[in-house]
Parts: structure tokens; sequence; C-alpha cells
């Protein structure tokens, strides 16, 4: 698919028919999302997927309930990075940004991850209000990692609302 229509499909979407997806899928998914740029190389995203209905009872339980509305019949995708790799050198932070370069790489590793998941014809809505605790007890996520969002996956029931962007001219200088 041509990219540009990749963007014009990829959107939040806030109603699933089923999550319709299996473990080939999501490792094709996966395997486009670690190929995105990170600082030196160093991947630090990892991934916690609820594809069991035990496991998506579960995550579906972390959120509130606008979220669960939204992303009932989906399948869940949680996103974290390990802290204090991304933006750091022998141990300290390069800037004052710390972690954030995690975040900023984890960010760009999930861009493809959409752009994928649209490809391979699968809706996502990215969310980051979530019951971060409870997330990490019940994946096992080690201390070491910061859980970003809980990102749905599926097939949508609703399309998405019409959206509003800043133009082009809006958020770039030029000198
Ligand atoms: C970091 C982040 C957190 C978000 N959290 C939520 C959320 O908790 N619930 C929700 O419905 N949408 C959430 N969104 C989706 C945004 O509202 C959505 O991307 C934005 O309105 C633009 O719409 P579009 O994705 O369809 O282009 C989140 C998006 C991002 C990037």
């Amino acid at each position: 698919m041509e990219f540009e229509q990749l963007v014009k499909i990829r959107r939040s979407i806030r109603g699933y028919r089923e999550a319709g997806i299996s473990d080939a899928d999501l490792r094709e998914i996966f395997s486009c999302a670690r190929m995105a740029p990170s600082w030196k190389n160093s991947q630090t995203g990892r991934y916690y997927v609820a594809l069991s209905e035990e496991a998506i009872k579960e995550v579906y339980d972390c959120l509130p309930d606008f979220n669960q509305k939204s992303s009932a019949n989906a399948a869940y995708i949680v996103a974290t990075f390990k802290k204090g790799i991304s933006g750091f050198s022998n141990g300290m932070p390069t800037d004052l940004s710390g972690d954030i370069w995690g975040g900023y790489d984890l960010g760009l590793q999930n861009a493809y991850l959409l752009f994928k998941a649209s490809e391979l014809g699968f809706d996502t809505l990215i969310m980051g209000l979530r019951d971060e605790d409870r997330l990490r007890k019940y994946f096992s996520i080690p201390e070491d990692e910061i859980i970003l969002p809980v990102i749905a996956i599926g097939k949508r029931s609703k399309d998405a609302v019409e959206r509003v962007r800043k133009e082009a001219d809006e958020i770039m200088t030029i000198r």
C-alpha cells in the first residue's frame, strides 16, 4: 500500500467488532516495528501482548471506563522501554532529557507498528490512561522497564470521527 494511503487510513478507532489477529500477524507487525531507528541502535522497546481471553480481560480491567468502551472486543499491546539506556552514556544521562529519549524511541517504534497494522487491515487505538501497577504485576514487567501506552488492536466496527490538523506551516520554521 502507498505510504500516503496508509497515513490516511491509520486513525484512532474507538469501536471494535473483534480482535481477529493471529500470532503470525503479530510477528509481521513486530518484525516491522523492530526496524525503527533508536538511540545508538539501543532497541529498548518491549511489548506484552494480550491475546488470550484471560489476558484481554485483565488488560481491559486496567483501563478507565471510556477506554474500556472504546476498545471492547480488541486485543491489547502494552508498550514499554528499558530505562537508563537510550539517552545515557556510561550509566549517566547525556542531557536533561534522560529517559525521554527512550520514550522517543518507543514512540517511533510504535508508529511503525501502527502503520504495519494498518497495512495488514487492523485498526488501533493508543491509550495513555491505564493502571500501570496492575499491568506490571499481570505481565511480570521488570522494574527497569517504563510502561507507556496500551494499544488496542483489532477490526473496526466504527469509523473515526473527522480530525483536524494544524497546517504544515504552523508546525515548521525554516531559516
Ligand atoms: C500518547 C497518546 C495517548 C493517547 N491516549 C488516548 C486515550 O487514553 N484514549 C483515547 O481515546 N485516545 C488516546 N489517544 C489517541 C489520540 O486522541 C488521537 O491520536 C488524536 O486525537 C488524533 O486522532 P487520530 O489518531 O485518529 O489521528 C492517545 C494518543 C497518544 C499519541
